[in-house]
C-alpha cells in the first residue's frame, strides 16, 4: 500500500492506494472521528459491487451505516440528485456528528462533497473513488459540485475530504471506455507538469490496458501527488491550480453541447488538450513533433483528438464564456508552454481558436 498527503495545515488528509483496501478498514476507519452515521452515497452500478463490502467494513469497526443509492450517470449531477440526498438525511435523523462516505467515480464524489459541505453547514466526507478518472483527479483536491443546465460544475464548494481510500481492486469491473476517459486526466498530467511522465505513458499502453498493477500504481501515484502538490500551493484556484483545467473550457463546452453523459467528461477533456496543444504548436510553444506525440498518445488510450463534427466555433464561443476562468469577459485558456509546463492566457484570438479547433 502506498500513502500520500494532501498537505493543507489543519485540512490535511491521507490519500491511501492499495489492493483490497475496501476490505482492510483497519487502515482508515481511524479517519472517521465523529460518532453518528454514516452515509455512504453511492449509484446503482457501483452498489453492486462495493456497496456490500465497504458496508461490511463499516459495521464490523463498529459504525451505524445507512445507504442511499441514486441513479447512474453525468446528467444526475443536479440539483435533484443533491435534494435526495438532503432530504435523505434529513429523514435519517442526521446531524452534525455524520460522516458521508462517497462511494463511486466522479459523480458521486462531486455530488456527495457538495452535500457534505453544505448539510448542516458541513459534515465530514471520506471519497472512495472507484473510477481511473476519479482515482487520478477528482477524489483529491475538495473541488465538489453539481451542473446547471447553463454549465457545468456551476454550483459547488472547496470542501476536503477527511482521507481518501483507492482500492485498485474496483478497477477490474470498470468498463474499457471509462477507463481511457480516465487516461485523459492521466495524460493532462504528463502535458502540463512532468515531461518524464509523459514519455513513461507513452511507452506502457499494453501493460495499461493489461491492467498492470505495477503500472496502475505507478500512474496512480504520480497524478496524486502531482495534485496534492498542486492544490497544497493554491487550495482555491488563485493561480496555480488552474493549470489542472488544461482541455476543460473546450471540454466542458462540448460536453455542455452535447448533453451531459452523450461525450465523457475524460473524453471531452481529451479532445480540449488536444484543441489546446494545437494553440500552443501555433504558438511556437511545442514543436511539431511534439503535437504529434501529444495526439499519438491520446490515440494509444483510445481517446478523440478533435472536436465533435457538428460543432463549430460559435459553438464554442457561446459556452466558454460560463468558464469559471473566464474574467472581465474574457475566456482564458491553459496552454502548454513546453511539454511538461503550462499557465493561463487570456489573449487568445478568434482567429486562433477558429485554426485550434478545425
Ligand atoms: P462517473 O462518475 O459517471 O463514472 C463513470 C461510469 O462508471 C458510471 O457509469 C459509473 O457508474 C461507473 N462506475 C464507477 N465505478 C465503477 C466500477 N468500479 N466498475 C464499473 N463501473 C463503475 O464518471 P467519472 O469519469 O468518474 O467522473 C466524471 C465526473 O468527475 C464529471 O462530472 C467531472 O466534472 C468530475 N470531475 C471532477 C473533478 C474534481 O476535481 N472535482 C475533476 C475531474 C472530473
Ligand atoms: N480537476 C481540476 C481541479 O481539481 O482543479
Amino acid at each position: 500500500m502506498e500513502t500520500l498527503l494532501v498537505d493543507l495545515q489543519q485540512r490535511s488528509y491521507p490519500i491511501f492506494i492499495g489492493e483490497g483496501l475496501l476490505t482492510t478498514p483497519d487502515i482508515w476507519a481511524q479517519y472517521i472521528t465523529k460518532r453518528g452515521k454514516v452515509v455512504i452515497v453511492t449509484n446503482e452500478t457501483v452498489q453492486k459491487w462495493y456497496l456490500a463490502p465497504l458496508t461490511q467494513s463499516l459495521q464490523s469497526s463498529g459504525f451505524d451505516v445507512v445507504s442511499l443509492i441514486l441513479p447512474d450517470g453525468e446528467e444526475y449531477k443536479n440539483i435533484e440528485s443533491y435534494n435526495k440526498i438532503m432530504t435523505f438525511m434529513l429523514e435519517q435523523n442526521c446531524g452534525r456528528d455524520t460522516t458521508m462516505f462517497a462511494l463511486g467515480g466522479g459523480v458521486i464524489g462531486d455530488l456527495t462533497g457538495f452535500a457534505a459541505a453544505s448539510f448542516q453547514r458541513g459534515v465530514d466526507f471520506i471519497q472512495v473513488p472507484t473510477t481511473l478518472l476519479s482515482q487520478v483527479d477528482s477524489s483529491v483536491g475538495g473541488k465538489t459540485g453539481i451542473n446547471h443546465p447553463l454549465g457545468k460544475n456551476m454550483i459547488g464548494a472547496f470542501y476536503q475530504p477527511k482521507a481518501v481510500i483507492i482500492d485498485l481492486k474496483a478497477l477490474a469491473t470498470l468498463p474499457k471506455r471509462e477507463l481511457s476517459a480516465g487516461m485523459a486526466e492521466v495524460i493532462k498530467y504528463g502535458i502540463i507538469w512532468d515531461n518524464e511522465f509523459f514519455e513513461y505513458l507513452e511507452q506502457v499502453p499494453n501493460k495499461f490496458w493489461q491492467l498492470d498493477n505495477e503500472v496502475l500504481t505507478h500512474i496512480i501515484k504520480r497524478c496524486c501527488s502531482i495534485k496534492a502538490e498542486v492544490v497544497s500551493k493554491d487550495e482555491t484556484e488563485q493561480n496555480l491550480r488552474a493549470i489542472l483545467n488544461l482541455g476543460h473550457t473546450f471540454g466542458h463546452a462540448i460536453e455542455n453541447f452535447m448533453g451531459y453523459g452523450v461525450w465523457l467528461h475524460g473524453e471531452a477533456v481529451a479532445a480540449g488538450s488536444v484543441i489546446a496543444s494545437r494553440l500552443a504548436s501555433l504558438r511556437g510553444k511545442i514543436t511539431a513533433k511534439e503535437l504529434e506525440r501529444i495526439i499519438d498518445i491520446t490515440k494509444q488510450y483510445e481517446l478523440p483528438v478533435g472536436k465533435p463534427d457538428n460543432m463549430e466555433l460559435n459553438d464554442f464561443t457561446k459556452l466558454m464564456i460560463h468558464d469559471k476562468k473566464t474574467k472581465n469577459g474574457k475566456v482564458r485558456f491553459i496552454i502548454p508552454d513546453a511539454l511538461g509546463r503550462a499557465s493561463l492566457y487570456d489573449n487568445v484570438t478568434n482567429q486562433e481558436l477558429s485554426l485550434a479547433i478545425k
